[in-house]
């Protein structure tokens, strides 16, 4: 499970950085994955309002980091926790700049009907802070948020803000600061915390393993954690997957292959699946096993994609209603 934290302001050590820092630390304690985003210090160019990611999917815009890794970070990640300091009621342009690009994204769900497979459970959560007092200091900030957690299929699902902060300094004076971002960090992920794991056992590059992960996200991804393990994770989605996934409406295209060679021993599984009946499956006391005895899609045609796909949404219906 990853979750990215997005730095939004482009002061280095400011209360942006303190405080995003003290919050992913805190969720770092529980043994998850996090990445933090530097954004002002990235290469991301701002939207152009061309509307080619309405008509084409993509951006035109495609030789920055926003391509390179903020999409696929985006979709790979769980959760999304983004801080900017107030800059005029808004957040900072530099912030502004990658929300705007996730234009892209908006434009997948809304013109193209296309839903993230994990766009049922991802969880956005917001950090502020301004040095004023302003009774509505927020108010832009929130809407901002509100609509860029929906665009990245996100559940807006908190906030942290702070007046009358003007550098790190201020933050570090405050002693309720810890238990709030306790209590706050344990809300956030306990729900996720929770949830059975379910390890996906297949070859390197499985194009099995990769709709059966995001059919199970996307179906039951409230009950079960998807962790996959194949060797060798290979460099992107099998086209043929993000095609035949898309015509059922989920959506694979910045979706890059996850794969751990020690997952087991790594993630304590619950339950492990083999896509099939050549891939051994270790005897663990205490986890369910089984064998989904599907063929080996080597050079897989079209047209067994889709057959595979058919075979999986069954399988992956058929163990989510039963547990
Ligand atoms: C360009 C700019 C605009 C700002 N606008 C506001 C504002 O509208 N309201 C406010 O309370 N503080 C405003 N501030 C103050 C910052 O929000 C405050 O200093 C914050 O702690 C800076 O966070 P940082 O250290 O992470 O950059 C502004 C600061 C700058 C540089």
């Amino acid at each position: 499970m990853l979750v990215v934290g997005l730095q939004g302001s482009p002061r280095k050590n400011g209360s942006s950085d303190y405080l995003l820092k003290h919050f992913l630390k805190e969720i770092e304690k529980t043994g998850v994955e996090v990445q933090l985003l530097d954004i002002p210090r990235m290469n991301i160019r701002p939207c152009i309002g061309c509307g080619y990611c309405e008509k084409k999917g993509f951006c035109v815009i495609d030789d920055d980091d926003m391509v390179a890794s903020v999409y696929p970070l985006l979709r790979k990640a769980q959760v999304v926790v983004a801080v900017s300091p107030v800059f005029f009621y808004n957040v900072t342009s530099q912030l502004k700049a990658l929300i705007d690009r996730t234009q892209t994204f908006w434009s997948r769900k809304y013109r193209f009907r296309l839903s993230d497979p994990l766009s049922k459970t991802r969880k956005g959560f917001f950090l502020s802070m301004g040095g004023s007092r302003g009774k509505k200091l927020f108010d832009g900030i929130h809407l901002v948020a509100k609509y860029f957690f929906d665009a990245i299929d996100a559940d807006y699902s908190g906030s942290l803000t702070y007046t009358d902060i003007e550098t790190a300094a201020d933050f570090k004076k405050m002693p309720e600061l810890d238990l709030e971002i306790s209590r706050a960090t344990q809300a956030l992920m306990s729900s996720l915390r929770e949830r059975k794991r379910i390890l996906f056992l297949g070859k390197n590059d499985d194009i099995r393993i990769q709709m059966a992960s995001a059919l199970t996200q996307y179906y039951a991804g409230n009950r079960f954690h998807v962790v996959k393990s194949g060797n060798e994770p290979g460099k992107r989605i099998h086209p043929g997957v993000v095609k035949a996934m898309a015509e059922i409406g989920i959506d694979m295209a910045f979706l890059e292959p996850q794969s751990r060679s020690n997952a087991i021993k790594e993630y304590h599984p619950d339950i492990i699946v083999s896509m099939g009946n050549d891939i051994e499956v270790p005897a663990i006391p205490n986890v369910t096993t089984s064998v989904w005895n599907l063929p080996d899609p080597q050079h897989a045609s079209t047209e067994l994609i889709v057959q595979l796909r058919e075979q999986i949404h069954e399988n992956v219906s058929r163990m989510t209603t039963d547990r």
